[in-house]
């Protein structure tokens, strides 16, 4: 892996950073679903991933076409420093609203279990991610979930749905038709 040019970063090589995560989709026939994984791509062999649709860090969002709501969290809440880990904990953060679009503080922590960071801390990443939930969000009274904006001017909207409901789906990876085949 380049790890200066590829949005994936290699840390440890051995499982136990998380800077390497990308999201694994398969689909199901039973139930005509999609299941999201998040692997570790420095052990996940290449031939485990026939059939499954791999997303990286640069199918989520970019500074060019625009960055996804999950990365513009992280910078306003100050959630990065090096950046290095920063592609995992998208990555992380990507699958899990994809699988649980209203997810719980708890399931936005154990979501990054896996994921380590060396220089920020973890008081800002979760803050970043605490404002996916319906528990918490660090942005207060400018919560998009207390106040919209609209042509006809700022809102209060119901306080009943997730910060995430917000999240713009056209940044959402297609899955590609002819893995549905397998
Ligand atoms: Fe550390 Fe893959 S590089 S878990
Ligand atoms: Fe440097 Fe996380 S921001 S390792």
């Amino acid at each position: 892996m380049n790890v200066l040019k590829t949005g994936t970063k290699e840390g440890c090589g051995h499982g136990g950073c998380g800077s390497c995560t990308v999201m694994i989709s398969k689909y199901i026939h039973d139930n005509d679903q999609l299941v999201h994984y998040t692997v570790n791509a420095c052990l996940f062999p290449l031939c485990a991933v026939h059939g499954l649709a791999i997303t990286t860090v640069e199918g989520v969002g970019n500074p060019n076409t625009g960055l996804h709501d999950i990365q513009k969290r992280m910078v306003q809440s100050h959630a990065l420093q090096c950046g290095y880990c920063t592609p995992g904990f998208v990555m992380s953060a990507f699958a899990l609203l994809r699988n649980n679009p209203n997810p719980t503080r708890d399931e936005v922590e154990r979501a990054f279990e896996g994921n380590l960071c060396r220089c920020t801390g973890y008081r800002p990443i979760l803050a970043a991610f605490d404002s996916l939930t319906k528990e918490g969000c660090p942005m207060g009274e400018q919560c998009c979930k207390k106040f919209q904006t609209t042509e006809q001017g700022t809102q209060e909207v119901s306080s009943d749905n997730s910060c995430s409901s917000n999240i713009d789906s056209t940044q959402v990876p297609i899955f590609p038709p002819e893995l549905k085949t397998h």
